[in-house]
């Protein structure tokens, strides 16, 4: 089915992805909460996200019949569309990033409540400033394009894109796993991937249906479930 969005717009929030959360329950599927500036933005394991006013920092109300963590695919997959439809490359650094010309311009943060709802929150960096501490690591669509965009364009054309690779993940979640692929930085080159007890180090191979990173080490293939380990290439 296709889910029909309803946009709430925010100056400000802590957080989308706490705000959406807490309306969640009651809210219909397809509610989006939309924020100027966030002052609590957030990455995976509580990192903070930085969201001064000019970027994208959305939250979807997603119910989906069953919780997947390859969800956060979809969010991922609709950046690398929205790039596109912008004339940028962009790519997925698995398993919820999206990163241009060696940057990361967007990350995708999925929370929720087991058989209730998920929260897909996703932060682009469309006109916004880069923090002068993250210029090394961090970019934006205006500094690829050098110019301003039109900030409704882009958010419709996430919510379009976003809507298409929903339903294609409820019907035929193996063909985005595919899609991810086929779009994903990390396949045949060397990475690290840290986790609680250790690194391992090797050749990512190939993303399995669970979506999980599969990496060769040289002695043995070893698979990396995504949630519990960070991934820098080289
Ligand atoms: P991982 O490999 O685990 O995804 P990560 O460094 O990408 O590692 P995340 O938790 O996914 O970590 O994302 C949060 C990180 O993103 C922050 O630690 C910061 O380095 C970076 N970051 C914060 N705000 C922005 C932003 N607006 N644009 C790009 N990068 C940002
Ligand atoms: C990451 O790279 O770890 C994910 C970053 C996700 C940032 C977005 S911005 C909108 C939503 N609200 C948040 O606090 N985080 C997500």
């Amino acid at each position: 089915m296709t889910v029909m969005w309803k946009i709430i717009h925010l100056d400000e929030v802590n957080s989308t992805n706490d705000y959406a959360k807490s309306i969640a329950e009651e809210s219909p599927e397809g509610t989006v909460v939309i924020a100027k500036r966030q002052t609590a933005g957030k990455g995976r394991k509580g990192r903070s996200w930085a969201s001064p006013q000019g970027g994208l920092w959305m939250s979807v109300i997603l119910k989906p019949e069953r919780t997947d963590p390859r969800l956060v695919f979809v969010g991922a997959l609709a950046v690398v569309d929205t790039l596109a439809d912008f004339g940028i490359r962009g790519w997925i650094k698995w398993p919820n990033d999206v990163w241009v010309e060696g940057k990361k311009i967007a990350g995708v943060l999925t929370e929720g409540k087991a058989e209730k709802f998920v929260v897909m929150g996703i932060g682009l960096n469309v006109n916004n400033e880069i923090p002068a501490d993250l210029r090394e690591t961090a970019t934006s669509m205006r500094a690829i394009l050098g110019k301003r965009l039109e900030f409704n364009e882009v958010t419709n054309r996430v919510l379009a894109h976003l809507g298409r690779w929903y339903k294609l993940f409820q019907e035929e979640p193996l063909n985005v796993i595919e899609a991810v692929k086929e779009r994903t930085l990390l396949i045949n080159r060397e990475v690290t991937v840290i986790h609680s007890d250790g690194e391992i180090s090797g050749t990512a191979v190939d993303i399995l249906e669970d979506g999980s990173l599969l990496i060769d080490t040289g002695e043995v293939r070893v698979r990396v479930v995504y949630g519990d380990v960070s991934v820098r290439p080289g």
